[in-house]
């Protein structure tokens, strides 16, 4: 069979499933089989094998099943870097590349010193050490499985070098100062979780969404922490959900920090705050 029939196959079933990326879907999963790029794919059309066409049926099943097509590949791209992703991690997002590029320009030329609170995959602490050459950063999250993730994302490159990968929690970390502090933190509210798209909610681990009754648990600890392993002038980063700008602000307030900055992701919510102890 021949890739552009295959592909046509794949996209019909996955539209009958009211997937509505089921052309974009089956082309990536053909192209990672076929260990080509999806542009190739579309400009030289390729013989399919007995052998790739069972493992393209395999993991075509998988995405009708709704399960996300960065768990079916294992990678997703993020500050065009290819992150390993497996269940047990959030897929990395867009919206989180956002956090980085201030930081970037905030602290180019100077050697920051980072704790990167629930690392899942690992993408901001590979970012920042990567972008920011004499960087070192500390990265924790509270399950195992996410830190081993991390790991192959950060080992075997030139800058895992630079990073320290811990299992706990933000509650237990003490005795070290930061220059900043950065998280994207669960924060769905318990409640909501279950109005998810079924991708999320039935793939994506609880772990990493759950951020309590209001969504703010984890945002809050994370905040109650900083005001005591940040340095004077050291930088709070946070990712937070949308509708939580104004609650989040306030516990910022609350716990003697300033905002200086806020970006709004691509849907117009208030998705990054960076703020500074007074
Ligand atoms: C939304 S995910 C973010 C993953 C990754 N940083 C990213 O941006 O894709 C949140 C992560 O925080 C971790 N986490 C939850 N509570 C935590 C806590 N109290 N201390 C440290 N990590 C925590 C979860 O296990 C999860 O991996």
């Amino acid at each position: 069979m021949k890739s552009s029939e295959l592909i046509n196959i794949g996209s019909k079933l996955l539209r009958e499933k009211k997937i509505d990326s089921h052309k974009l879907d089956t082309e990536i999963i053909l192209s990672h089989i076929l260990k080509v790029k999806r542009e190739q794919l579309l400009i030289r059309e390729k013989e399919i094998s007995h052998k790739d066409f069972n493992i393209f049926n395999k993991m075509l099943n998988r995405r009708l099943n709704k399960e996300p097509i960065a768990y079916i590949t294992n990678k997703k791209e993020f500050r065009s870097k290819n992150i390993y992703v497996a269940s047990n991690t959030l897929i990395p997002r867009p919206e989180t590349e956002l956090l980085i590029d201030p930081l970037v320009r905030k602290f180019k030329g100077k050697n920051p010193f980072f704790l990167d609170v629930g690392i899942g995959s690992g993408c901001i602490i590979y970012s920042l050490l990567n972008e920011l050459n004499g960087s070192r950063g500390i990265g924790i999250d509270i399950c195992n499985k996410a830190i081993s993730i991390a790991k192959i994302n950060l080992d075997n490159t030139n800058v895992g070098t630079r990073a320290n990968l811990q299992c706990k929690s933000i509650d237990q970390v003490f005795n070290i100062k930061f220059d900043l502090v950065i998280s994207n933190p669960p924060y769905i509210a318990r409640r909501e979780i279950n109005q998810l798209s079924e991708d999320i909610k039935n793939f994506e681990p609880k772990r990493a969404l759950n951020g309590g009754n209001d969504g703010l648990d984890v945002i809050k600890k994370v905040i109650y922490k900083s005001k005591y392993i940040l340095k004077l002038n050291g930088i709070l980063a946070l990712e937070i959900g949308t509708g939580q700008y104004i609650s989040v602000t306030q516990i910022l307030k609350q716990n003697g920090f300033r905002e200086f900055k806020k970006i709004k992701d691509y849907k117009d919510n208030i998705r990054c705050i960076f703020s500074t102890l007074l």
